[in-house]
């Protein structure tokens, strides 16, 4: 990743290392990631005549599609917003100054209140099926009043009874494992264990779809860029 800095988390592993390995594991799901990161590139180039000012992603852990599109648009300032500290903490160090970043929960409102100014784009990758439909609503309704008029709305989405894909190499690394592994790098306490703990239903592409008209978003798309994920594109 171009620019990524290698600072040190306290145990002395680097903050690169991380962030690499995060996308190896979500290629575990996502082997196609990089090429749709760089379709929601192309739908931001497309919308703001390759000039954005304000980008925002959604659930971005370490910030992995946020440094692909910071990369792409380097006058851009990008935003990622997520719930894990740890994985904000991570970001920060990777890619200092390149991604600022909002801790907060996405079904609450407010996350686009320490925004500057309106958002040219508000994206998102394999984080809103954890969000339920209650919480989509939530999104929509604050992605409207964060975006500019005519501002570009897109979900990339793991499709519900998505699983490791079969290609993709053995997914010896799991979410969980993850997180407690960099809690202790960090020198956090562990995560809590969420292990039989069920995520709500995740909100499928076409409901996704209905609830962005409903919170006044036009010009409603859903595609599907590979097999296993969907695309929901919304102007604002
Ligand atoms: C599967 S990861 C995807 C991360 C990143 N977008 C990517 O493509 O690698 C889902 C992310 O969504 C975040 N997330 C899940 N539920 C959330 C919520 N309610 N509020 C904020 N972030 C949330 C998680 O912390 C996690 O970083």
């Amino acid at each position: 990743m171009a620019g990524t800095s290698t600072q040190a988390l306290p145990d002395g592993s680097t903050a690169a290392a991380w962030v690499d390995r995060w996308r190896d594991l979500m290629a575990g799901w996502l082997p196609e990631q990089e090429q749709v990161w760089a379709q929601v590139g192309d739908l931001v180039a497309e919308a703001t005549a390759g000039t954005p000012v304000r980008l925002v992603d959604l659930g971005c852990g370490p910030a992995t599609m946020a440094c692909v599109l910071a990369d792409r648009f380097p006058a851009a300032e990008v935003w990622g917003v997520d719930a894990d500290p740890a994985a904000l903490q991570v970001a920060a160090l990777a890619a200092p100054g390149r991604v600022r970043t909002i801790e907060h929960d996405l079904r609450g409102t407010g996350w686009s209140r320490p925004l500057p100014g309106p958002a040219d784009a508000v994206v998102s990758c394999c984080a809103l099926h954890m969000v339920g439909a209650a919480g989509y609503r939530s999104v929509a309704g604050e992605a409207a009043r964060a975006l500019r008029p005519g501002g570009l709305f897109v979900d990339v989405d793991l499709h519900g009874d998505a699983e490791p894909a079969r290609s993709a190499m053995p997914v010896a690394d799991t979410v969980g494992r993850y997180a407690a592994d960099l809690a202790r790098a960090l020198g956090r306490p562990s995560p809590a264990d969420r292990s039989g703990q069920a995520d709500p239903p995740p909100v499928p592409p076409g409901d996704r779809a209905g609830t962005l008209l409903a919170a006044g978003f036009s010009h409603v798309s859903v595609r599907a860029p590979g097999p296993r994920c969907s695309l929901v594109v919304a102007r604002r």
